[in-house]
This record gives structure tokens, sequence and C-alpha cells, in this order.
């Protein structure tokens, strides 16, 4: 059966949701609906989506839609994903799920009551790179974590793409943006976080109202330490995003592919694993070779397709979009009350 979606946003991501949809196969992407129509018109005449709706009520109103997929700023996630799923459509909406965890209860009470999926784009721990170092974790072949790391280094120009990201409403900062990513994918790895610090640096690069460049430090419930660096404020050196793992037995670290085959390789993946290589040396693992960057998105539509016309589990749940915002949330706090939070947060009004 086919699943029929509209696009609730015509901007950067309306492009990789509707190419990697397409290639998930059984999807149609049947419409879309911007504020901005030229916008939506625009790109609809570019990717040949049939319909551009004039209103949000209009694309509510369609039923040959099965499920709405929201591209739209953070702070506006939370409304129209619950205006969806009252109008009795899933809702697939993109990282972060909104941005308070209060938000993010309201969405998922809205789908337990009308029988509605709601998904967030957890597109990383799609990727065949972060697949596989999941897999080794899980294998034992590098023991217990102890210690994880994560840096993303993005420079100015993510926000100056997207004007809403550089407003607190809107955008929130870079851990909200950005670190959202690695908090999920260190979660899906490492099982629930149970404590949060964090510090924002003060010398900002990008002219947004909330940080640009942070550093969090998460403790999980197994007793890893992880430290999570974001930032938007490289001047120089590559647009990178990586994830180190220690364990007792071995190490692992997932970087960007920054020279060779980006389409096939977007990521390399390297190991020091006795059990796995018979030695302590550093040896590149083999990936399965992506048809493209969008190979995570692909491969993420597979899955939620199965689940929205077939009523099969997912790899990431609702659930999961709320945890993965509570971590960023409490860094938030911990910034803003210099103490470390514990998990999960009590505080109704975060
Ligand atoms: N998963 C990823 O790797 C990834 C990468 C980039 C962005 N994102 C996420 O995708 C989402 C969208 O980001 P983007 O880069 O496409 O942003 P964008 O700025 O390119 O597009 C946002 C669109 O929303 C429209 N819009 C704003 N307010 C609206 C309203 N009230 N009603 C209707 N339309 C409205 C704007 O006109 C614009 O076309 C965000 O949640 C962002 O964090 C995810």
């Amino acid at each position: 059966m086919t699943l029929r979606v509209a696009l609730l946003g015509a901007g950067q991501m309306s492009r990789m949701h509707t190419a990697a949809s397409r290639q998930a196969g059984g999807i149609d992407v049947v419409g879309i609906y911007d504020q901005d129509f030229e916008r939506a018109s625009a790109r609809a005449s570019d990717l040949s989506i049939p319909r551009v709706y004039r209103s949000w009520p209009e694309l509510l109103g369609d039923a040959t839609v099965d499920c709405v997929v929201i591209l739209l700023p953070h702070d506006l996630h939370a409304k129209f994903g619950i205006e969806a799923l009252e109008a009795g459509k899933h809702v697939v909406s993109e990282k972060p799920l909104a941005h308070s965890v209060a938000d993010c209860d309201r969405m998922l009470a809205t789908a337990a009551r009308v029988g509605r999926k709601l998904l967030p784009v957890h597109n990383r721990v799609y990727d065949y790179a972060a697949e596989r170092m999941a897999e080794i974790v899980r294998s034992g072949a590098i023991g217990e974590v102890i210690l994880a790391q994560t840096n993303g280094y993005e420079g100015p120009g993510t926000v100056g793409v997207r004007p809403w990201l550089a407003t607190k409403a809107g955008g929130g900062g870079v851990l909200l943006a950005q670190a959202v990513h690695p908090a999920y994918v260190l979660r899906w790895i490492l099982g629930d976080v149970a404590r949060v610090g964090c510090l924002f640096g003060d010398l900002k690069v990008v002219d947004m109202t909330s940080e640009d460049t942070a550093i969090a430090t998460l403790k999980f419930a197994t007793g890893a330490l992880a430290e999570m660096t974001a930032t938007f404020g490289i001047a120089h050196g590559p647009f990178d995003h990586s994830i180190a793992l220690h364990g007792r037995d071995g190490y692992l670290t997932l970087g960007m592919n920054q020279t060779g085959d980006r389409q096939a390789h977007p990521h390399v993946l390297h190991a020091i694993s006795p059990k796995l290589f018979g030695d302590k040396a550093l040896h590149e693992v083999e990936i399965k070779p992506s048809e493209s960057w969008g190979t995570g998105f692909r491969r993420l539509w597979e899955d939620y397709r199965a689940a929205l016309v077939e009523d099969r589990p997912t790899r990431v749940t609702g659930d999961d979009g709320k945890k993965a915002v509570e971590i960023i949330v409490a860094a938030y706090h911990a910034n803003a009350t210099g103490r470390v939070v514990d998990l999960p947060l009590t505080d109704p009004s975060l």
C-alpha cells in the first residue's frame, strides 16, 4: 500500500525528504504547503509535487493525505503537529520533535488519544556507519563503553540560510538545532541519560540570540560519561560531525569522510578491537556503500512507511524524540543555573 504524504514547509529539507521518500518506494508526495506560496509553488514545480495548498486547513482537509511531514522552525513543530494529528493524519516531524519537553508530551498525548503515529526525524541512526558502530558495541567487541565524545563543527552558513535559527523561539540555539543529533545517537547506543551539565561559550561568532557554541556533559544510567561539543562558529576547518566511543576492550571513532568519495562513503569508521581484528592496531571498518548523502533519510522513510502502512514497530519512536529533547532542555537548564540536572526532568515548565 502506498503512503501519501504532504510536506509542511518548502525550505531546505523539503528537497531531502521528497528525494528520500521517493527512493524508499511506496510513498507518494501528494502536496506541499508553506506560508510563502511562491516558494511552495517553485518547490512543487521543481520536484514535480502535484498539489500546492493555499492554506493549512486546505492541507488538513485533503482526505488523500495519510501523513504530514513537518519541516518548519522548531517552535512551530508542536502546534502544527498537534493540529495534523487532530485531523487524523500521522505526523513525521523533523528534529527536534519540539522545543520543550512539555510540548513533546502534548504531541505524544494527542497521538495516543487519536490513535495516530508521531515519529521524529532521527536520520543519523539510519546511516550505515552509525548502524555499524552500534552493532559493534552491542556485539561486545569494544567491551563496556566508559567514555564518549561527539563533535559538531559547523560554520555560520548553517544559520545564514535559515534566519529563524538566529532567533531564540525559532531555533533555540546550536544545542537544540544540532546537538540533538548526537544526543539521540548516543542514547540509542548507550541507553538513557541520568545527569546533564553544560556551559555556553561567550565569544560569539554568529549573530544569534541563543548560544552558537556549547559543551554539554552527560552521564548515562550505566555510569558512562560523554561530552558533546557543538558549534555554528567555526571560521576555518572542516564541517565535521564525529563520535568517539572508548570501551574497556576497544575504541570506535566515526567521522565524516573529508577526502574520499563522499557519496558512496559519507562517513568513515575506525576501530581498535582485538576481539574483531586479533590485534591492537587501528583498523578501518568496512561500511556498506551509500547511494548518496541522503541514504540515512531513505532508510528512515523505508522504516516509517512500514510503520505507517503496515503498523510495524520502528527503530525510533515518538518517545525517543521526547527523550532527545529532554537531554537538550536539561543542558539549557544546566547552563542557566550552573548546576548539574538530573533526568527525567520533573519541572513541568521545562
Ligand atoms: N535532519 C537533518 O539533518 C536536518 C538538517 C537541516 C534542518 N533540519 C530541520 O528541518 C526543519 C526545517 O529546516 P529547513 O532547513 O528546511 O528550514 P528552512 O528555513 O529552509 O525552511 C523552513 C520553511 O518553513 C516555512 N514556514 C515558516 N513558518 C511557517 C508557517 N507558520 N507556516 C507555514 N510555513 C512556514 C518557511 O517559509 C520556510 O520555507 C527544522 O526542524 C530543522 O532543524 C534537519
